[in-house]
């Protein structure tokens, strides 16, 4: 499986650790940037991973901005993108478990790398249910 990871200056140490977390547990993973703390603007970084995502390119992605609140709403201007900023664990669960939430959108300066790799792990370990929120999800790719 393939994971696209893309942050802006305020996501970037985070998303290496991400980076680094998802190697260390097998999966294939593309780095689009950006590539230090020098500052750039995070729309362009939600726009390329939520494409890279919705083309097939990658099979799911991560996002990392300062709160995870602009890169996420980039990435969800996107046909085909489900993206949910999570800052719980139990929140990471309910949005693949739910809204089969395709990209993960973090916070680099408001979630903690420790809490965020549970995040992620709990993201990429949960299951869709389906069922009625099969429904609902295609209501949002409709949109
Ligand atoms: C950049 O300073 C900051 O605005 C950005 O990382 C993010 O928090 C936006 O939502």
């Amino acid at each position: 499986m393939k994971i696209a990871v893309a942050s802006d200056h305020g996501g970037f140490a985070l998303k290496e650790k991400v980076k680094e977390h998802l190697i260390e547990r097998g999966f294939d993973v593309e780095d689009l940037g950006t590539h230090s703390e020098e500052s750039v603007d995070y729309p362009v970084y939600g726009k390329v991973c939520g494409e890279a995502v919705a083309s097939g390119k990658a099979d799911l992605g991560v996002v990392v901005c300062g709160t995870g609140i602009g890169i996420s709403i980039a990435a969800n201007k996107v046909k085909g993108i489900r993206c949910g900023l999570c800052t719980s664990v139990e929140m990471a669960h309910l949005t693949k478990q739910h809204n089969n939430a395709n990209i993960l959108a973090l916070g680099g300066r408001t979630t903690e790398p420790e809490l965020a790799l549970k995040i992620v792990d709990e993201w990429l370990d949960t299951e869709f249910e389906g069922g009625r929120h099969q429904r609902r999800v295609d209501m949002l790719d409709q949109m």
